[in-house]
C-alpha cells in the first residue's frame, strides 16, 4: 500500500489553436490506505489525472510521488499501481483465468502460486465458476469483475479506477458499487477513483476531490461537500435533486427575492454588507410547505419564506418530489413526506430555516463570501 501526492501538477495537450490546459495547479495528499474519488462533469480532468498518476500521460508540470517517491520519470509498469478502465480491453482471445493470470505470467511467478492467486482473486468476486470460459461469453457485470480481478490478482500499492461501472445497468451499477466499497474495506489498498457521478462519489468516497476545467473546486469528505459547498458550482453539481437557487438583490438590510418576498439572516454577516445581487440557495430536503402538519418556519424567526403554485408531484416512496414554479419564472423542488397534501395546481407557501440557506455571490467565479 501507498500514499500518493500531487504537488503542483499540471498537464497541457498541444492543439492547433495553442495548448489546451487540462489540469491545472493540482495539489492533492492522499493517505496510504484512502479511498479517494475525484468527480466533476465530463471534460474536467479526471481521466487525464489519473493517466498522469499511472504514467500513461507525461505530466507537464509538478512532483508526483507514490509512497513517497518521485515518479515523474518512472514507467508505468514500476509505479506498483493498477487501473481498472471503464472499457475493461479484456484479452478477447483468452479465458478468464487466462486474463486474470497474465500481468503475473510476464512477472515470471511460478506456476503454482500464479494459481492460488488466481482462485483467491475469483473467490473474493464470485467469478470462480467462469474462469474457462472467453469474455464473449460473460455478462457486461461479469466482466467488469473479471477487469476489477486482473487488477486485485496483482496486489499493487495503488488502484486507480476510471469510471468502471458506467457500462452497467443502473441496477447492477448499485450492487457494483457496494461490493467495490466492501472489498476496499478488505483490501485496505490505495483507491483513486474517478466518476461523473455524484451518487456514485458520495457513496464510495472517504474523500471527495470536485473539479472543474482542470481545477480542483473543493476537496472533503462526501457530508462536508454536501453540507458546506465552497462555491455555487459544487452547492449545483453535488446533491440529486439539486440544490435550488433564487435571485435575491439587497434592499434596506435585507434581501428582496426576485420571486417576492422579503429575508434577513440573523445575526447577519458582515461580510455581506458588499453585495448586491445574490443567490440564496437551500436543499429540496429543507423546504416546508404550510399546512403539511409540524409547524412551518416563520419569517418573522429567520426563515425564507415563498409561494408559487405547485406544478409536478413525484411520489418516491419516502419521500416526494414537489415541483413548484415561482411568479418570478424560478423554480424550486421541495422534498417533502408523502402525507403532503400538495397536488399539481393549487398554490402552496413554503419555507426554509435560515441556517439552511447558502448565499452565493452569483458574479464572477460564483465563490460564497
Ligand atoms: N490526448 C488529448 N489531446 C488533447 N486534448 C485532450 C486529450 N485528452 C484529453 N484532452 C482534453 O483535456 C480535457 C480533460 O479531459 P479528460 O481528462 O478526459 O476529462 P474527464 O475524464 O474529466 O472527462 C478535455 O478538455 C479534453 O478534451
Ligand atoms: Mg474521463
Amino acid at each position: 500500500m501507498a500514499s500518493v501526492t500531487l504537488e503542483n501538477v499540471s498537464k497541457s495537450y498541444p492543439s492547433r489553436k495553442g495548448a489546451v490546459c487540462a489540469v491545472r495547479g493540482f495539489n492533492l495528499d492522499i493517505r496510504d490506505g484512502e479511498f479517494v474519488v475525484l468527480v466533476g462533469p465530463s471534460g474536467c480532468g479526471k481521466t487525464t489525472t489519473l493517466r498522469m498518476i499511472a504514467g500513461l500521460e507525461e505530466i507537464s508540470g509538478g512532483v508526483i510521488r507514490i509512497g513517497g517517491r518521485v515518479v515523474n520519470d518512472v514507467q508505468p509498469k514500476d509505479r506498483d499501481v493498477a487501473m481498472v478502465f471503464q472499457n475493461y480491453a479484456l484479452y478477447p482471445h483468452m479465458t478468464v483465468y487466462d486474463n486474470l493470470a497474465f500481468a503475473l505470467k510476464i512477472r515470471r511467478m511460478p506456476k503454482a502460486d500464479i494459481r492460488a492467486r488466481v482462485h483467491e482473486v475469483a473467490e473474493m468476486l464470485h467469478i470462480a465458476g467462469l474462469l474457462d470460459r472467453r469474455p464473449k461469453d460473460l455478462s457486461g457485470g461479469e466482466r467488469q469483475r473479471v477487469a476489477v480481478g486482473r487488477a486485485i490478482v496483482r496486489r499493487p500499492s495503488v488502484f486507480l479506477f476510471d469510471e468502471p461501472l458506467s457500462n452497467l445497468d443502473a441496477r447492477l451499477r448499485l450492487h457494483t458499487r457496494t461490493e467495490l466499497k466492501a472489498l476496499h474495506q478488505r483490501l485496505g489498498t490505495t483507491c483513486i477513483y474517478v466518476t461523473h457521478d455524484q451518487e456514485e462519489a458520495m457513496t464510495l468516497g472517504e474523500r471527495l476531490v470536485l473539479m472543474r476545467d482542470g481545477v480542483i473546486q473543493q476537496s472533503g469528505p462526501p457530508m462536508e461537500l454536501y453540507t458546506r459547498p465552497v462555491n455555487r458550482f459544487a452547492a449545483s453539481f453535488i446533491g440529486s435533486p439539486g440544490m435550488n437557487f433564487l435571485q435575491a438583490t439587497r434592499e434596506d438590510g435585507r434581501w428582496r427575492l426576485t420571486a417576492g418576498g422579503t429575508w434577513r439572516r440573523d445575526p447577519e454577516p458582515s461580510s455581506e454588507a458588499a453585495l448586491v445581487e445574490v443567490e440564496l440557495a437551500f436543499r429540496p430536503e429543507h423546504v416546508r410547505l404550510q399546512g403539511d402538519g409540524g409547524t412551518p418556519a416563520r419569517a418573522n424567526h429567520g426563515a425564507l419564506c415563498f409561494s408559487g403554485n405547485v406544478t409536478v408531484v413525484e411520489p418516491l416512496g419516502e419521500t416526494m418530489n414537489v415541483h413548484i414554479a415561482l411568479s418570478s419564472g424560478e423554480s424550486v423542488i421541495a422534498r417533502v413526506p408523502p402525507i403532503s397534501s400538495a397536488s399539481p395546481g393549487s398554490p402552496v407557501t413554503a419555507s426554509v430555516e435560515g441556517e439552511r440557506v447558502h448565499i452565493f455571490d452569483d458574479r464572477g467565479d460564483g465563490a460564497r463570501r
